[in-house]
């Protein structure tokens, strides 16, 4: 089964080629590299060039938004006997503060890019497609653990165009119920890292997210970790979100594939998370514990656009993909520290 994975060479793409080639299937990873380093591609060969494994990975470097690049991709393909099957479609922007700043951007290669690979999906007769949504579509989030039916009020761009691409694939899914079959998967916060230490997440820049950052704190990159606030109404007043280990979040990717091919069509929303919310100083104190390395953190004021928690109800994911997240808090801080160990700078 050939699979075409948009933004494959991504912190989540990786880890999901990865599994998809452990797998057997015929993996097309089509990435622009503006947000990962091809250094990645290697990474990916390495793994199963030293593990005596066959593999089936094309790799090709452009943007979701080149309309003949796009159409290239599935005829040659096609030409091949070997059509694409499935669109795993994760290309795209993620910074909620950069789509504040660049808001036309966020659109243009989240919104246009996505509805450029639908058109070029529905000229191939390729209906079968997994995306990557946010649970950052739930904005302020009032009622925990959050289902896939609580109010969509965005409070960012990046929000705004995950919604957006949610709707295109609802109003394409209505125009003829019997064809599409789509899954869209509501990220909670994806860390950690393959056991192998040979991939993992390498944020450019300054990481804006709490465990990149712990991570390059315990390995020395940064001095010491803000913790946005310790006042919100929460057990230990600093902030509560769900920490989904990022092999199990791949996990789901397939077990959805898997349930895509089951059926004739459907539209699906579906949360991935670990289901359990743990705060800033669980995190800190579990990683401590796991690794034996000491974070150093002060305590600053509550960052802009944050809320107190946010975590899922994963009961759809466990019943409709009958998957269960595996993976304990302390695996997520082992295999994390273990890929920061391995990789100080990351893939540079
Ligand atoms: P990432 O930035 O590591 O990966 C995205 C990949 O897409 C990068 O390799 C980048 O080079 C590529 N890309 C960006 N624009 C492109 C374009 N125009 N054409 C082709 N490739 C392009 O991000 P990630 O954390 O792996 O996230 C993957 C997806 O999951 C994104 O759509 C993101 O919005 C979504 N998501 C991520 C999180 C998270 O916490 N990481 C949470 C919810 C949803
Ligand atoms: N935090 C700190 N210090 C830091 C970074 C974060 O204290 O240096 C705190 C935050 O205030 C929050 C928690 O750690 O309470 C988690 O913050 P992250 O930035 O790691 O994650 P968010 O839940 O804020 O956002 C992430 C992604 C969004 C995505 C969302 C839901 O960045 O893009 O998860 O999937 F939408």
């Amino acid at each position: 089964m050939r699979v075409l994975l948009t933004g494959g060479s991504g912190f989540i793409g990786s880890h999901i080629a990865l599994l998809l080639l452990e797998r057997g299937y015929d993996v097309i990873i089509l990435d622009s590299f503006v947000n990962s380093s091809p250094n990645v591609i290697d990474r990916i060969k390495n793994y199963f060039d030293n593990n005596n494994l066959n593999y089936n990975l094309t790799t090709i470097k452009g943007d979701i938004r080149d309309k003949k690049l796009i159409d290239s991709v599935f005829y040659d393909s096609i030409s091949k006997f070997k059509p694409i099957d499935t669109v795993i479609h994760l290309a795209g922007l993620k910074s909620v503060s950069d789509s504040l700043i660049n808001p036309l951007q966020y659109w243009d290669i989240n919104v246009c890019g996505t509805n450029n690979l639908l058109l070029t999906m529905k000229k191939y007769e390729c209906y079968s497609l997994v995306f990557s949504s946010s649970a950052t579509i739930y904005g302020l989030g009032d009622s925990v653990p959050i289902k896939e039916d609580h109010n969509i009020s965005p409070i960012n761009p990046y929000g705004n165009t995950k919604v957006a691409i949610e709707n295109m694939f609802y109003d394409l899914y209505k125009s003829n119920n019997n064809l599409w079959k789509i899954c869209s998967l509501r990220y909670f916060n994806p860390v950690g890292a393959h056991a192998s230490g040979l991939i993992g997440e390498d944020p450019i820049g300054l990481p804006s997210n709490l465990f990149p950052f712990i991570t390059q704190v315990a390995i020395g990159r940064q001095k010491r970790l803000k913790v946005f606030g310790d006042d919100w109404d929460t057990k230990d007043g600093s902030g509560i979100r769900d920490y989904i280990h990022i092999i199990d979040l791949s996990e789901g990717h397939l077990a959805s594939l898997d349930y895509l091919n089951s059926k004739q069509s459907c539209m699906e929303f579906i949360n991935l998370g670990s289901g359990k919310g743990y705060s800033v100083f669980d995190i800190i104190k579990q990683f401590e514990l796991s690794t034996g390395r000491q974070i150093p953190f002060s305590i600053q004021s509550r960052r802009d656009g944050d809320v107190a928690q946010c975590y899922a109800d994963i009961s759809k994911a466990k019943k409709l993909l009958g998957w269960t997240p595996l993976r304990s808090l302390e695996q997520i801080c082992l295999d994390g520290w273990n890929w920061q160990m391995k990789n100080p700078n990351g893939y540079s």
